[in-house]
């Protein structure tokens, strides 16, 4: 029998814990035949009606020191102290799962390594995507290519705003509490709306395809405070919807162009079509060509599926380390920010003449706001863009088209 610890119990420790329980027959013929027990449960508040409240514990040490404990599902959150538990957990023999995007994407160079000299594993399945199978994909199913490209909704929270703000009319202010309320939102909601989550999201994916440490802090990220319901409906017009889109391009000069930013999609684009909590991962592979992956982005139980799949190979790999690997790079592997043009759409209460002067040719969209110029731009850098637009007499919105 496998004894586990689960590290945190809010919506994804919960959710752990309850697929243990309910699915235990088939997770014990997934292993290969040991059962999973979950030994511990650590966490800093009580949880005085839970059917095991003898689980629980505030130490860590008991888990530490536990030469039972062969592996711990991390679904804590934050940096610390969700940091120094997995590196002492590790350096101790045991392997670690985790959902906690921002641990891996700032610590996963340095815990893989570890991993890797211990052999024991650290998994992260649940950090992209929630229940969506990428990280395994990526770095199994897709090793024979060269990754060119990823674009994705990487982000459950903004994606589901962005839909009720679409479908539904309603204001980003009542569609953030309702993602909230329904548990899909970070502790810091700021990071969903911001942009960061999805920015460590894709920093991830980018270090997985190109076996290079990719510092999240060096992607270009913005957020959707900014969107209103009238960008929605101009985008509609478009026979488009806007998306918070994680994107990274890998150049024939060993350079990744990567960003985060809400995005036009047209109709046309797969990625269009992806709703509500819902996260969906176009990668483009040399050989492959285009593959997406699609499925439920955050919430407790899909986000604990892959959690508690983690801890199944963990228990399956016990004897060895699977050697998920990136490598420091040698100096700067980002592209310039300036090396990528987009079309942009842009709303203005300048005159459709001086937008003519100014952006050359452009393509005007029929306004529906009094005394507004909308149009699109011929594809621009970043740089051209913010010239033209700051000569403009203002800038209502400025939002890329993903081509
Ligand atoms: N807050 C995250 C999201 C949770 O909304 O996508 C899953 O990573």
């Amino acid at each position: 029998m496998a004894k586990a610890a689960i590290m945190g119990y809010g919506t994804v420790g919960s959710g752990v814990y309850e697929i243990i329980k309910t699915n235990a027959d088939k997770l014990t013929k997934n292993t290969g035949g040991e059962a999973i027990d979950v030994k511990y449960i650590l966490d800093i508040r009580d949880f005085p009606d839970h059917p095991e409240p003898n689980l629980f514990t505030k130490d860590f040490n008991d888990i530490l020191n536990d030469g039972e404990v062969t592996v711990a599902a991390e679904v804590m959150g934050g940096l610390h102290p969700a940091y120094e538990f997995t590196k002492a957990l590790l350096e101790a023999g045991k392997s670690v799962v985790t959902s906690n995007k921002e641990l891996v994407a700032t610590y996963g160079t340095e815990l893989l390594e570890i991993a890797r000299e211990k052999n024991v594993n650290y998994f992260f399945e649940a950090s992209v995507g929630g229940g969506i199978p990428i990280i395994r994909p990526m770095h199994q199913c897709l090793t024979a290519n060269n990754i060119k490209r990823i674009a994705g909704i990487l982000n459950g929270t903004t994606n589901y705003i962005l839909d009720q703000m679409i479908r539904r009319g309603k204001t980003f202010d009542a569609a953030l509490k309702d993602a909230q309320a329904k548990g899909f939102a970070e502790r810091n909601p700021a990071a969903d709306v911001e942009g960061h989550d999805a920015c460590r999201k894709i920093a991830i994916l980018a270090s997985l395809a190109s076996g290079l440490a990719v510092d999240y802090s060096d992607i270009d990220t913005e957020g959707i405070t900014n969107i209103t319901l009238d960008d929605v409906k101009y985008a509609a017009q478009m026979n488009s919807v806007i998306k918070l889109i994680g994107y990274a391009e890998f150049r024939e000069d060993g350079k990744i162009y990567s960003i985060v930013s809400p995005m036009i999609i047209n109709s046309e684009n797969p990625l269009s079509g992806v709703d509500g909590v819902m996260n969906a991962i176009t990668v483009t592979g040399d050989c492959v060509g285009d593959v997406m992956f699609y499925g439920a982005g955050a919430g407790k139980l899909p986000t604990a599926s892959a959690v508690v799949a983690d801890v199944v190979d963990a228990v399956k790999h016990a004897e060895r380390s699977k050697k998920i690997m990136w490598q420091k790079p040698d100096g700067n592997i980002m592209a310039d920010g300036d090396s990528k043009k987009f079309a942009w759409f842009v709303r203005t209460t300048d005159s459709a003449e001086n937008v003519s002067k100014i952006f050359g040719r452009c393509e005007f969209v029929d306004n529906i706001t009094e005394g507004e110029s909308a149009f699109v731009t011929e594809p621009l850098t970043r740089s051209d863009a913010e010239s033209k637009t700051g000569a403009l007499r203002d800038v209502i919105t400025s939002i890329k088209i993903l081509g």
